[in-house]
């Protein structure tokens, strides 16, 4: 069993008559890429900024490196980077600079290391530019960057790819791989991207209105939920003799003028081929799972401005 490296329990954090955050129970193991996934408003930012300790809990308590956060703080936050919202650097100065500041209130980082985080996130080029003149995607690299300034065994990154276009976010996305793989750093992140997360992560946790949804390995989470295949078949009562027929198939249920058909992707061939000899009228065949639907609708009911959108949804961006 591996080690914990970052636990919270029972963690709370009220604002006013709101709790932003509550009876949270996550477990990071070291070596992880965690995927902490929720939709806007979920609670992500308020957890991030009480691991970095940047605001008390209301109730419950962190554990970083099997110690108490609130009780050994200073030494915690040694070992860890950050990395917050929007990445906060002087525009006048250079990333070199911006670097330097920031090492020399940690102690002990030198040119050497700064010229080394700066080349890990590919900005070696601009390296003497000043911040100002950077895109939001070099921003947002230089943030990682700084993360990683004091060598830190965990980091904790809020939203990394968030503003970034696709090139953006697919960069961002093998720095963590990389940073995962060659470093051994085990890293936190947030995101509101299944799809985000289901490639970068190993472990991942759902949140939503601030409580626990589920957590666990990402790849056994996507394959235990129920997997389905949505097919659009004509005409849909001679399909459903069909689907009788085959004992594999425990259960389907009619939806509209499509068959929801609970059984593995791998089947999908051989139910097609019954429907072909039967002169059935296949127009579509759509392998589901649950736990995309359900964090695609948790989605959409935090921002009903896109409701439209829900035949495409989150999970297949
Ligand atoms: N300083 C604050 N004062 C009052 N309420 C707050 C404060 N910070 C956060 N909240 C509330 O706590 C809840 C969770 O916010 P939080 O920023 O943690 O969500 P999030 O998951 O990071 O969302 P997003 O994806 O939009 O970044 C929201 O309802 C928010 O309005
Ligand atoms: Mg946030």
């Amino acid at each position: 069993m591996s080690e914990i490296i970052l636990q919270t329990h029972n963690l709370a954090k009220r604002y006013k008559k709101r709790f932003a955050v509550s009876d949270l129970n996550i477990e990071v193991y070291r070596g992880d890429v965690f995927g902490f996934l929720g939709p806007n408003g979920a609670g992500k930012s308020t957890t991030i900024r009480m691991m970095l300790s940047l605001i008390h809990p209301t109730n419950g308590s962190i554990t970083i490196f099997s110690k108490r956060l609130d009780k050994h703080r200073g030494e915690a936050l040694k070992r860890i980077g950050g990395l917050v919202e929007k990445p906060d650097f002087y525009g006048h100065l250079s990333a070199f600079d911006n670097l330097k500041f920031i090492g020399s209130l940690y102690g002990g980082v030198n040119k050497k290391r700064i010229e080394e985080v700066l080349e890990t996130v590919k900005l070696s080029d601009r390296i003497n530019d000043k911040v100002k003149t950077y895109s939001h995607g070099m921003k947002q690299r230089l943030g990682i960057a700084q993360a990683l300034l004091a060598n830190p065994e965990l980091i904790i990154l809020d939203e990394p790819t968030s503003g970034l276009d696709p090139q953006g976010m697919r960069e961002v996305r093998e720095l963590i791989k990389n940073l995962s793989k060659e470093q051994n750093i085990t890293i936190f992140l947030s995101s509101h991207l299944l799809t985000e997360v289901e490639q970068v992560a190993n472990r991942m946790a759902i949140i939503n209105n601030g409580k626990l949804v589920v957590q666990g390995y990402v790849q056994e989470l996507l394959n235990s939920s129920d997997q389905y295949v949505q097919i659009q078949v004509e005409p849909i009562e001679a399909a459903e003799q069909i689907i009788k027929s085959f004992a594999f198939i425990k259960k389907y249920e009619r939806h509209n003028n499509s068959l929801l058909i609970y059984t593995s992707i791998d089947r999908i061939p051989e139910i097609n081929a019954e429907f072909v000899k039967h002169n059935l009228q296949v127009s579509s065949i759509i392998p589901r799972r649950s736990l995309e639907d359900y964090f695609i609708e948790m989605t959409e009911r935090a921002y009903p401005a896109f409701q439209n959108a829900k035949t495409k949804g989150v999970g297949n961006a």
